[in-house]
Protein backbone atom coordinates (compact mmCIF):
# COMPACT_ATOMS: atom_id res chain seq x y z
CA UNK A 1 0.00 0.00 0.00
CA UNK A 2 2.55 2.58 1.25
CA UNK A 3 4.64 1.78 -2.33
CA UNK A 4 2.09 2.39 -4.13
CA UNK A 5 1.64 5.60 -2.67
CA UNK A 6 5.00 6.42 -2.95
CA UNK A 7 5.12 5.21 -6.58
CA UNK A 8 2.24 7.10 -7.54
CA UNK A 9 4.03 10.40 -6.29
CA UNK A 10 7.59 9.64 -8.05
CA UNK A 11 5.37 9.36 -10.94
CA UNK A 12 3.70 12.55 -10.42
CA UNK A 13 7.05 13.92 -10.17
CA UNK A 14 9.26 12.98 -12.14
CA UNK A 15 6.51 14.04 -14.57
CA UNK A 16 6.65 17.74 -13.39
CA UNK A 17 10.62 17.21 -13.32
CA UNK A 18 10.51 16.10 -16.79
CA UNK A 19 8.07 18.70 -18.14
CA UNK A 20 10.08 21.46 -16.31
CA UNK A 21 13.52 19.93 -18.29
CA UNK A 22 11.25 19.93 -21.41
CA UNK A 23 10.49 24.18 -21.01
CA UNK A 24 13.81 24.98 -20.21
CA UNK A 25 14.79 23.06 -23.36
CA UNK A 26 12.11 24.40 -25.47
CA UNK A 27 13.01 27.98 -24.47
CA UNK A 28 16.25 27.68 -24.96
CA UNK A 29 15.78 26.34 -28.52
CA UNK A 30 13.03 28.55 -29.88
CA UNK A 31 15.08 31.76 -28.57
CA UNK A 32 17.42 30.78 -31.79
CA UNK A 33 15.09 30.78 -34.54
CA UNK A 34 11.91 33.45 -33.70
CA UNK A 35 10.15 35.00 -36.28
CA UNK A 36 11.27 38.73 -37.63
CA UNK A 37 9.80 41.02 -39.53
CA UNK A 38 11.55 44.22 -41.53
CA UNK A 39 10.51 47.19 -40.78
CA UNK A 40 10.63 50.75 -42.45
CA UNK A 41 9.83 53.65 -40.78
CA UNK A 42 8.55 56.76 -42.50
CA UNK A 43 6.87 60.02 -41.24
CA UNK A 44 4.22 61.94 -43.58
CA UNK A 45 4.79 59.86 -46.43
CA UNK A 46 4.55 61.11 -49.51
CA UNK A 47 4.04 64.60 -48.16
CA UNK A 48 5.54 67.65 -49.34
CA UNK A 49 6.04 69.83 -46.16
CA UNK A 50 8.15 67.92 -43.28
CA UNK A 51 5.46 69.43 -41.28
CA UNK A 52 1.99 69.22 -42.38
CA UNK A 53 -0.47 70.94 -40.67
CA UNK A 54 -2.89 69.29 -37.95
CA UNK A 55 -0.51 67.01 -36.50
CA UNK A 56 2.00 64.41 -37.76
CA UNK A 57 1.35 60.20 -39.50
CA UNK A 58 4.15 57.65 -39.21
CA UNK A 59 3.73 54.69 -41.09
CA UNK A 60 5.59 51.60 -40.07
CA UNK A 61 5.88 48.94 -42.50
CA UNK A 62 6.59 45.60 -41.08
CA UNK A 63 7.09 42.76 -43.61
CA UNK A 64 7.28 39.45 -43.03
CA UNK A 65 7.72 36.27 -45.55
CA UNK A 66 4.27 36.98 -47.17
CA UNK A 67 2.68 39.24 -45.35
CA UNK A 68 2.79 43.31 -44.25
CA UNK A 69 1.38 44.58 -41.36
CA UNK A 70 0.88 48.44 -41.81
CA UNK A 71 1.19 50.57 -38.48
CA UNK A 72 -0.06 53.94 -38.71
CA UNK A 73 0.10 56.35 -35.82
CA UNK A 74 -1.70 59.79 -36.05
CA UNK A 75 -1.80 62.93 -34.49
CA UNK A 76 -4.82 64.80 -36.64
CA UNK A 77 -7.32 64.77 -33.96
CA UNK A 78 -6.99 62.46 -31.15
CA UNK A 79 -4.52 60.08 -31.44
CA UNK A 80 -5.22 57.18 -33.39
CA UNK A 81 -3.26 53.52 -34.34
CA UNK A 82 -3.94 51.85 -37.46
CA UNK A 83 -3.65 48.12 -37.80
CA UNK A 84 -3.54 47.09 -41.43
CA UNK A 85 -2.24 43.04 -42.47
CA UNK A 86 -2.06 42.52 -46.13
CA UNK A 87 -1.33 39.35 -47.77
CA UNK A 88 1.85 40.35 -49.71
CA UNK A 89 5.03 41.26 -49.20
CA UNK A 90 4.49 44.29 -51.55
CA UNK A 91 1.55 46.34 -50.56
CA UNK A 92 2.07 50.16 -50.03
CA UNK A 93 0.72 53.17 -48.13
CA UNK A 94 -0.50 55.67 -50.13
CA UNK A 95 -1.36 59.13 -48.72
CA UNK A 96 -3.29 62.38 -50.81
CA UNK A 97 -2.60 65.08 -48.28
CA UNK A 98 -5.01 67.86 -49.83
CA UNK A 99 -8.15 64.93 -48.63
CA UNK A 100 -5.92 63.97 -45.59
CA UNK A 101 -6.09 67.27 -44.13
CA UNK A 102 -9.45 68.33 -45.17
CA UNK A 103 -10.66 65.47 -43.07
CA UNK A 104 -14.03 66.15 -44.92
CA UNK A 105 -14.26 62.37 -46.48
CA UNK A 106 -12.61 59.16 -47.11
CA UNK A 107 -9.71 58.06 -49.65
CA UNK A 108 -6.94 60.33 -47.98
CA UNK A 109 -5.04 57.22 -47.13
CA UNK A 110 -5.17 53.72 -48.55
CA UNK A 111 -3.13 50.36 -48.77
CA UNK A 112 -2.70 49.26 -51.83
CA UNK A 113 -3.19 47.09 -53.29
CA UNK A 114 -6.90 47.13 -52.17
CA UNK A 115 -7.43 43.19 -52.37
CA UNK A 116 -4.82 42.55 -50.57
CA UNK A 117 -5.98 43.53 -46.88
CA UNK A 118 -6.59 41.19 -44.73
CA UNK A 119 -8.65 43.18 -42.11
CA UNK A 120 -7.55 46.42 -40.95
CA UNK A 121 -8.58 48.03 -37.13
CA UNK A 122 -8.02 51.48 -35.61
CA UNK A 123 -7.42 52.17 -31.87
CA UNK A 124 -8.55 55.54 -30.56
CA UNK A 125 -7.72 57.29 -27.44
CA UNK A 126 -10.79 59.74 -27.52
CA UNK A 127 -11.52 61.00 -23.50
CA UNK A 128 -9.25 61.43 -20.76
CA UNK A 129 -11.96 61.49 -17.63
CA UNK A 130 -11.83 62.58 -14.33
CA UNK A 131 -13.89 62.30 -11.08
CA UNK A 132 -13.91 63.38 -7.69
CA UNK A 133 -14.02 60.76 -5.20
CA UNK A 134 -14.93 62.08 -1.89
CA UNK A 135 -15.93 58.53 -0.48
CA UNK A 136 -13.42 57.17 -1.88
CA UNK A 137 -15.29 54.82 -3.48
CA UNK A 138 -13.65 54.88 -6.46
CA UNK A 139 -17.08 54.79 -8.61
CA UNK A 140 -16.03 56.48 -11.66
CA UNK A 141 -20.14 56.88 -12.46
CA UNK A 142 -20.36 59.85 -9.80
CA UNK A 143 -19.19 63.26 -9.76
CA UNK A 144 -17.59 63.29 -12.84
CA UNK A 145 -15.74 66.44 -14.28
CA UNK A 146 -16.28 67.52 -17.71
CA UNK A 147 -14.40 64.79 -20.21
CA UNK A 148 -11.03 66.33 -21.76
CA UNK A 149 -11.61 65.55 -25.39
CA UNK A 150 -8.22 64.45 -26.58
CA UNK A 151 -8.55 65.66 -29.84
CA UNK A 152 -8.62 69.24 -28.53
CA UNK A 153 -5.24 68.86 -27.23
CA UNK A 154 -2.34 70.84 -28.43
CA UNK A 155 0.30 67.72 -29.35
CA UNK A 156 3.61 68.02 -29.64
CA UNK A 157 5.19 67.14 -33.26
CA UNK A 158 6.48 63.14 -32.89
CA UNK A 159 9.77 62.28 -31.09
CA UNK A 160 10.91 59.27 -32.88
CA UNK A 161 13.91 57.28 -32.69
CA UNK A 162 14.01 53.92 -34.80
CA UNK A 163 10.49 52.11 -34.76
CA UNK A 164 9.40 54.18 -31.79
CA UNK A 165 7.79 57.42 -31.31
CA UNK A 166 6.72 59.89 -28.56
CA UNK A 167 3.97 62.11 -28.58
CA UNK A 168 2.87 64.25 -25.44
CA UNK A 169 0.23 66.78 -25.68
CA UNK A 170 -2.14 68.75 -22.86
CA UNK A 171 -5.34 70.30 -22.87
CA UNK A 172 -5.21 74.18 -21.08
CA UNK A 173 -5.83 73.50 -17.60
CA UNK A 174 -2.95 70.65 -17.22
CA UNK A 175 -0.70 73.29 -16.02
CA UNK A 176 2.81 71.91 -16.28
CA UNK A 177 1.47 68.27 -17.12
CA UNK A 178 0.84 66.26 -19.87
CA UNK A 179 -0.21 63.42 -21.34
CA UNK A 180 1.75 60.98 -22.97
CA UNK A 181 1.82 58.09 -25.61
CA UNK A 182 4.34 55.99 -26.55
CA UNK A 183 4.01 53.55 -29.56
CA UNK A 184 6.92 51.37 -30.34
CA UNK A 185 6.74 48.79 -33.10
CA UNK A 186 9.14 45.51 -32.88
CA UNK A 187 11.45 43.16 -35.53
CA UNK A 188 10.86 40.19 -33.50
CA UNK A 189 9.78 39.02 -30.00
CA UNK A 190 10.88 40.14 -26.66
CA UNK A 191 9.80 42.07 -23.37
CA UNK A 192 9.05 45.38 -22.70
CA UNK A 193 11.80 47.35 -20.12
CA UNK A 194 9.91 48.51 -17.77
CA UNK A 195 6.81 47.04 -15.77
CA UNK A 196 4.41 45.49 -16.49
CA UNK A 197 7.40 43.79 -19.46
CA UNK A 198 4.77 42.64 -21.89
CA UNK A 199 5.48 40.24 -24.32
CA UNK A 200 5.61 41.28 -27.73
CA UNK A 201 6.26 39.58 -31.40
CA UNK A 202 7.21 40.60 -34.26
CA UNK A 203 2.84 40.73 -35.08
CA UNK A 204 2.22 43.45 -32.27
CA UNK A 205 3.14 47.16 -31.18
CA UNK A 206 3.25 48.45 -27.94
CA UNK A 207 1.56 51.80 -26.70
CA UNK A 208 2.46 52.99 -23.26
CA UNK A 209 0.06 56.16 -22.02
CA UNK A 210 0.86 58.19 -19.18
CA UNK A 211 -0.50 61.70 -17.19
CA UNK A 212 2.31 63.36 -16.10
CA UNK A 213 2.22 65.80 -13.65
CA UNK A 214 -1.00 67.08 -14.38
CA UNK A 215 -2.83 69.32 -11.81
CA UNK A 216 -5.87 67.52 -10.81
CA UNK A 217 -9.52 69.30 -10.65
CA UNK A 218 -9.75 67.87 -6.79
CA UNK A 219 -7.39 66.71 -4.45
CA UNK A 220 -9.61 62.99 -4.40
CA UNK A 221 -9.98 62.98 -8.15
CA UNK A 222 -9.34 59.65 -10.28
CA UNK A 223 -8.86 59.20 -14.11
CA UNK A 224 -10.24 57.19 -16.61
CA UNK A 225 -9.34 56.41 -20.03
CA UNK A 226 -12.00 56.25 -23.26
CA UNK A 227 -10.94 53.78 -26.00
CA UNK A 228 -12.30 53.35 -29.31
CA UNK A 229 -11.56 50.31 -31.84
CA UNK A 230 -13.43 51.02 -35.32
CA UNK A 231 -13.07 49.34 -38.19
CA UNK A 232 -14.94 48.66 -41.50
CA UNK A 233 -17.52 46.18 -39.76
CA UNK A 234 -15.73 42.62 -40.82
CA UNK A 235 -14.17 41.80 -37.35
CA UNK A 236 -15.92 44.24 -34.75
CA UNK A 237 -14.10 44.20 -31.63
CA UNK A 238 -16.87 43.57 -29.59
CA UNK A 239 -15.74 41.41 -26.45
CA UNK A 240 -12.95 41.70 -24.12
CA UNK A 241 -12.05 38.19 -22.39
CA UNK A 242 -10.10 38.22 -18.91
CA UNK A 243 -7.54 35.23 -18.91
CA UNK A 244 -5.55 33.89 -15.99
CA UNK A 245 -2.18 34.50 -16.07
CA UNK A 246 0.70 33.61 -14.23
CA UNK A 247 2.21 35.95 -11.77
CA UNK A 248 5.71 35.68 -12.58
CA UNK A 249 9.25 37.70 -12.24
CA UNK A 250 8.03 40.45 -15.28
CA UNK A 251 4.64 41.23 -13.86
CA UNK A 252 4.84 40.76 -9.99
CA UNK A 253 1.13 40.37 -8.69
CA UNK A 254 -1.02 39.94 -11.25
CA UNK A 255 -2.94 36.89 -12.27
CA UNK A 256 -4.55 38.04 -15.25
CA UNK A 257 -4.63 39.38 -18.76
CA UNK A 258 -7.53 41.32 -20.58
CA UNK A 259 -8.18 41.11 -24.60
CA UNK A 260 -10.16 42.99 -26.55
CA UNK A 261 -11.01 40.68 -29.33
CA UNK A 262 -13.46 39.98 -32.76
CA UNK A 263 -15.98 37.78 -31.62
CA UNK A 264 -15.06 34.83 -33.87
CA UNK A 265 -17.42 31.62 -33.90
CA UNK A 266 -16.22 28.49 -32.18
CA UNK A 267 -11.96 29.55 -32.92
CA UNK A 268 -9.95 30.77 -30.38
CA UNK A 269 -7.98 32.13 -33.63
CA UNK A 270 -8.50 35.90 -33.62
CA UNK A 271 -7.09 38.10 -36.70
CA UNK A 272 -6.43 40.83 -34.33
CA UNK A 273 -6.37 42.18 -30.32
CA UNK A 274 -5.50 44.48 -28.02
CA UNK A 275 -4.99 43.48 -24.97
CA UNK A 276 -3.25 44.66 -21.57
CA UNK A 277 -2.71 43.54 -17.94
CA UNK A 278 -5.05 45.19 -15.55
CA UNK A 279 -2.53 47.06 -14.32
CA UNK A 280 -1.32 50.49 -14.22
CA UNK A 281 1.60 52.28 -11.90
CA UNK A 282 1.65 55.54 -10.07
CA UNK A 283 5.25 56.21 -10.60
CA UNK A 284 7.73 56.29 -13.64
CA UNK A 285 10.30 54.13 -11.70
CA UNK A 286 7.45 51.83 -10.22
CA UNK A 287 8.21 50.14 -6.98
CA UNK A 288 5.82 46.67 -5.98
CA UNK A 289 3.17 49.35 -4.26
CA UNK A 290 2.91 51.64 -6.94
CA UNK A 291 0.91 49.15 -8.94
CA UNK A 292 -2.55 50.21 -8.86
CA UNK A 293 -5.10 47.74 -10.57
CA UNK A 294 -7.54 49.25 -13.20
CA UNK A 295 -10.55 47.95 -14.76
CA UNK A 296 -12.57 48.20 -17.84
CA UNK A 297 -16.29 48.75 -19.00
CA UNK A 298 -18.08 45.80 -21.39
CA UNK A 299 -17.28 47.42 -25.40
CA UNK A 300 -20.38 48.97 -26.93
CA UNK A 301 -21.31 49.95 -30.09
CA UNK A 302 -20.90 54.00 -30.70
CA UNK A 303 -22.75 55.71 -32.79
CA UNK A 304 -19.97 57.78 -35.04
CA UNK A 305 -21.30 61.73 -34.77
CA UNK A 306 -18.33 62.61 -32.56
CA UNK A 307 -15.77 64.33 -34.82
CA UNK A 308 -13.58 61.16 -36.19
CA UNK A 309 -9.86 61.42 -35.88
CA UNK A 310 -8.28 62.24 -39.20
CA UNK A 311 -6.86 58.89 -39.60
CA UNK A 312 -9.82 56.96 -39.41
CA UNK A 313 -11.86 59.60 -41.50
CA UNK A 314 -9.57 59.40 -44.65
CA UNK A 315 -9.07 55.25 -44.36
CA UNK A 316 -12.85 54.12 -43.62
CA UNK A 317 -15.72 54.87 -45.37
CA UNK A 318 -18.15 53.67 -43.59
CA UNK A 319 -16.53 53.65 -39.94
CA UNK A 320 -18.45 51.09 -37.25
CA UNK A 321 -17.17 51.93 -33.47
CA UNK A 322 -17.01 50.24 -30.36
CA UNK A 323 -16.28 51.86 -27.30
CA UNK A 324 -14.68 51.26 -23.78
CA UNK A 325 -13.82 52.91 -20.66
CA UNK A 326 -10.52 51.70 -18.73
CA UNK A 327 -10.45 53.34 -14.87
CA UNK A 328 -7.18 52.92 -12.52
CA UNK A 329 -7.35 52.90 -9.03
CA UNK A 330 -9.48 50.76 -6.24
CA UNK A 331 -11.20 52.27 -3.46
CA UNK A 332 -8.63 52.70 -0.54
CA UNK A 333 -5.72 53.47 -2.96
CA UNK A 334 -4.14 56.59 -3.09
CA UNK A 335 -5.56 59.25 -5.24
CA UNK A 336 -3.46 60.81 -8.71
CA UNK A 337 -2.44 63.75 -6.69
CA UNK A 338 -0.19 61.58 -4.06
CA UNK A 339 2.10 60.84 -7.41
CA UNK A 340 0.49 62.72 -9.56
CA UNK A 341 2.07 60.22 -12.28
CA UNK A 342 -0.03 57.03 -14.07
CA UNK A 343 1.01 54.69 -16.42
CA UNK A 344 -0.63 52.20 -18.35
CA UNK A 345 0.77 50.04 -21.30
CA UNK A 346 -1.24 47.58 -24.26
CA UNK A 347 -0.32 45.86 -26.60
CA UNK A 348 -1.57 45.80 -30.57
CA UNK A 349 -1.35 43.22 -32.65
CA UNK A 350 -2.02 40.57 -35.46
CA UNK A 351 -2.83 36.73 -35.21
CA UNK A 352 -2.79 35.45 -31.42
CA UNK A 353 -1.76 37.15 -28.76
CA UNK A 354 1.18 36.62 -27.00
CA UNK A 355 0.84 34.22 -23.92
CA UNK A 356 3.09 34.38 -20.98
CA UNK A 357 4.72 31.19 -19.99
CA UNK A 358 7.01 30.57 -17.40
CA UNK A 359 10.55 32.20 -17.66
CA UNK A 360 13.47 30.77 -17.84
CA UNK A 361 14.69 31.44 -14.86
CA UNK A 362 11.68 29.93 -13.00
CA UNK A 363 11.87 26.38 -14.90
CA UNK A 364 15.28 26.22 -14.08
CA UNK A 365 14.82 26.61 -10.39
CA UNK A 366 11.79 24.29 -10.35
CA UNK A 367 14.34 21.77 -12.45
CA UNK A 368 16.95 22.30 -9.74
CA UNK A 369 14.51 22.38 -6.29
CA UNK A 370 12.21 19.24 -7.86
CA UNK A 371 14.89 17.37 -10.10
CA UNK A 372 17.97 17.28 -7.10
CA UNK A 373 15.65 14.72 -5.06
CA UNK A 374 13.51 13.39 -7.54
CA UNK A 375 17.07 12.04 -9.58
CA UNK A 376 17.98 10.42 -5.83
CA UNK A 377 14.53 9.01 -5.46
CA UNK A 378 14.48 7.51 -9.12
CA UNK A 379 18.11 6.08 -9.04
CA UNK A 380 16.69 4.18 -4.96
CA UNK A 381 13.97 3.06 -6.68
CA UNK A 382 15.71 1.65 -9.72
CA UNK A 383 18.23 -0.29 -7.37
CA UNK A 384 15.09 -1.51 -5.45
CA UNK A 385 13.75 -2.93 -8.48
CA UNK A 386 16.45 -4.17 -10.00
CA UNK A 387 17.69 -6.27 -6.59
CA UNK A 388 13.69 -7.81 -6.50
CA UNK A 389 13.48 -8.78 -10.08
CA UNK A 390 17.00 -10.71 -9.85
CA UNK A 391 15.34 -12.10 -7.04
CA UNK A 392 12.28 -12.85 -9.27
CA UNK A 393 14.21 -14.67 -11.83
CA UNK A 394 16.21 -16.90 -9.77
CA UNK A 395 13.30 -18.46 -9.16
CA UNK A 396 10.34 -18.03 -11.18
CA UNK A 397 11.46 -19.77 -14.33
CA UNK A 398 12.39 -23.34 -14.57
CA UNK A 399 13.16 -24.90 -17.54
CA UNK A 400 10.94 -26.86 -19.49
CA UNK A 401 11.88 -29.88 -20.81
C1 LIG B 1 5.77 32.35 -49.04
O1 LIG B 1 6.52 32.70 -50.18
C2 LIG B 1 7.43 31.72 -50.57
C3 LIG B 1 8.23 32.22 -51.74
O2 LIG B 1 8.06 33.57 -51.93
C4 LIG B 1 6.70 30.44 -50.93
O3 LIG B 1 7.61 29.45 -51.26
C5 LIG B 1 5.87 30.00 -49.73
O4 LIG B 1 5.08 28.89 -50.08
C6 LIG B 1 4.97 31.10 -49.24
N1 LIG B 1 4.34 30.69 -48.02
C7 LIG B 1 3.05 30.81 -47.81
C8 LIG B 1 2.55 30.34 -46.48
O5 LIG B 1 2.27 31.29 -48.62
C1 LIG C 1 -5.93 64.43 -54.10
O1 LIG C 1 -7.27 64.76 -53.87
C2 LIG C 1 -7.68 65.95 -54.50
C3 LIG C 1 -9.08 66.29 -54.02
O2 LIG C 1 -9.91 65.18 -54.09
C4 LIG C 1 -7.61 65.76 -56.00
O3 LIG C 1 -8.00 66.95 -56.67
C5 LIG C 1 -6.17 65.42 -56.38
O4 LIG C 1 -6.08 65.13 -57.75
C6 LIG C 1 -5.68 64.22 -55.59
N1 LIG C 1 -4.26 64.06 -55.83
C7 LIG C 1 -3.75 62.92 -56.25
C8 LIG C 1 -2.28 62.90 -56.44
O5 LIG C 1 -4.43 61.95 -56.44
C1 LIG D 1 -4.54 37.54 -51.23
O1 LIG D 1 -3.67 37.24 -52.32
C2 LIG D 1 -4.28 36.67 -53.45
C3 LIG D 1 -3.19 36.41 -54.47
O2 LIG D 1 -2.24 37.37 -54.48
C4 LIG D 1 -5.39 37.55 -53.98
O3 LIG D 1 -6.00 36.98 -55.09
C5 LIG D 1 -6.38 37.80 -52.88
O4 LIG D 1 -7.42 38.59 -53.32
C6 LIG D 1 -5.68 38.42 -51.71
N1 LIG D 1 -6.56 38.87 -50.66
C7 LIG D 1 -7.16 38.13 -49.74
C8 LIG D 1 -8.02 38.88 -48.78
O5 LIG D 1 -7.01 36.93 -49.63
C1 LIG E 1 -20.69 60.70 -0.27
O1 LIG E 1 -21.26 60.33 0.97
C2 LIG E 1 -22.26 61.23 1.43
C3 LIG E 1 -22.69 60.80 2.82
O2 LIG E 1 -22.77 59.41 2.90
C4 LIG E 1 -23.42 61.24 0.46
O3 LIG E 1 -24.40 62.16 0.89
C5 LIG E 1 -22.91 61.66 -0.89
O4 LIG E 1 -23.95 61.57 -1.86
C6 LIG E 1 -21.77 60.76 -1.34
N1 LIG E 1 -21.21 61.28 -2.55
C7 LIG E 1 -20.98 60.53 -3.62
C8 LIG E 1 -20.41 61.21 -4.80
O5 LIG E 1 -21.21 59.33 -3.64
C1 LIG F 1 12.89 62.96 -27.63
O1 LIG F 1 12.97 61.83 -26.80
C2 LIG F 1 14.22 61.68 -26.17
C3 LIG F 1 14.20 60.42 -25.36
O2 LIG F 1 13.15 59.61 -25.68
C4 LIG F 1 14.49 62.88 -25.27
O3 LIG F 1 15.75 62.75 -24.67
C5 LIG F 1 14.44 64.14 -26.10
O4 LIG F 1 14.56 65.27 -25.25
C6 LIG F 1 13.12 64.24 -26.84
N1 LIG F 1 13.15 65.40 -27.72
C7 LIG F 1 12.19 66.31 -27.73
C8 LIG F 1 12.35 67.40 -28.71
O5 LIG F 1 11.24 66.25 -26.97
C1 LIG G 1 5.27 75.34 -14.22
O1 LIG G 1 6.58 75.48 -14.76
C2 LIG G 1 7.14 76.75 -14.57
C3 LIG G 1 8.47 76.79 -15.30
O2 LIG G 1 9.15 75.58 -15.21
C4 LIG G 1 7.29 76.99 -13.08
O3 LIG G 1 7.81 78.28 -12.88
C5 LIG G 1 5.92 76.90 -12.42
O4 LIG G 1 6.04 77.03 -11.02
C6 LIG G 1 5.28 75.57 -12.72
N1 LIG G 1 3.92 75.56 -12.19
C7 LIG G 1 3.46 74.59 -11.41
C8 LIG G 1 2.06 74.75 -10.93
O5 LIG G 1 4.13 73.63 -11.09
C1 LIG H 1 3.28 36.35 -37.02
O1 LIG H 1 2.54 36.35 -38.23
C2 LIG H 1 3.06 35.50 -39.23
C3 LIG H 1 2.26 35.70 -40.48
O2 LIG H 1 0.89 35.76 -40.22
C4 LIG H 1 3.01 34.06 -38.73
O3 LIG H 1 3.55 33.20 -39.70
C5 LIG H 1 3.83 33.96 -37.46
O4 LIG H 1 3.73 32.67 -36.91
C6 LIG H 1 3.36 34.96 -36.43
N1 LIG H 1 4.29 34.95 -35.35
C7 LIG H 1 3.93 34.91 -34.07
C8 LIG H 1 5.01 34.87 -33.08
O5 LIG H 1 2.75 34.93 -33.76
C1 LIG I 1 -3.54 67.05 -2.86
O1 LIG I 1 -4.26 68.20 -3.20
C2 LIG I 1 -4.57 69.06 -2.12
C3 LIG I 1 -5.40 70.21 -2.61
O2 LIG I 1 -5.41 70.34 -3.99
C4 LIG I 1 -3.28 69.55 -1.48
O3 LIG I 1 -3.58 70.38 -0.39
C5 LIG I 1 -2.49 68.35 -1.02
O4 LIG I 1 -1.27 68.76 -0.50
C6 LIG I 1 -2.24 67.40 -2.17
N1 LIG I 1 -1.59 66.19 -1.69
C7 LIG I 1 -0.46 65.78 -2.19
C8 LIG I 1 0.08 64.53 -1.60
O5 LIG I 1 0.12 66.35 -3.09
C1 LIG J 1 -21.68 33.15 -35.88
O1 LIG J 1 -22.70 32.22 -35.64
C2 LIG J 1 -24.02 32.76 -35.78
C3 LIG J 1 -25.03 31.70 -35.43
O2 LIG J 1 -24.43 30.54 -35.04
C4 LIG J 1 -24.21 33.27 -37.20
O3 LIG J 1 -25.48 33.85 -37.31
C5 LIG J 1 -23.15 34.31 -37.50
O4 LIG J 1 -23.27 34.74 -38.83
C6 LIG J 1 -21.77 33.74 -37.27
N1 LIG J 1 -20.78 34.80 -37.44
C7 LIG J 1 -19.66 34.62 -38.12
C8 LIG J 1 -18.75 35.79 -38.17
O5 LIG J 1 -19.37 33.57 -38.64
C1 LIG K 1 -17.04 56.27 -20.42
O1 LIG K 1 -17.48 56.88 -19.23
C2 LIG K 1 -18.17 58.11 -19.40
C3 LIG K 1 -18.51 58.64 -18.05
O2 LIG K 1 -19.16 57.71 -17.28
C4 LIG K 1 -19.40 57.90 -20.25
O3 LIG K 1 -20.03 59.12 -20.50
C5 LIG K 1 -18.99 57.26 -21.57
O4 LIG K 1 -20.14 56.97 -22.35
C6 LIG K 1 -18.22 56.00 -21.33
N1 LIG K 1 -17.74 55.50 -22.60
C7 LIG K 1 -17.97 54.27 -23.01
C8 LIG K 1 -17.44 53.91 -24.34
O5 LIG K 1 -18.57 53.44 -22.35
Amino acid sequence: MAAAVKTRSFGASALIFLFSVFSLCQSLLSGGETFHRKLSVELNPGSSSSLPPGGDLLHVRAVGDNDTLHFLFCSQGAPTLLLVHTNTSSSAVKVNWTQFTDRSHSGGLQVEPETSILYSTALVFSRLLEYNDVNDTADPTSDLFPPYELRDFSWSRFNLSGPTALLCGSAANFVNGSLCLQLSVFEAEGRGQSWPRLLHTANSSQLTVWLDGVLPRASQSRFLLELQAVGDGAYPLSRVEVHRSIDDEFTPSIFKVSRWVPSVNGSSDVPVFIQWKPVAYRRSQPALEDATPCRHTEPRLQSGEEAAPGLVRAFYAEPETFGLNVSFGLAGEPFYNSTKFLSWTLLVGSGSPPVDSFSPLVVTMMAVGLGTPMILLLLGGVCVCARKRTAATATAYEPIN
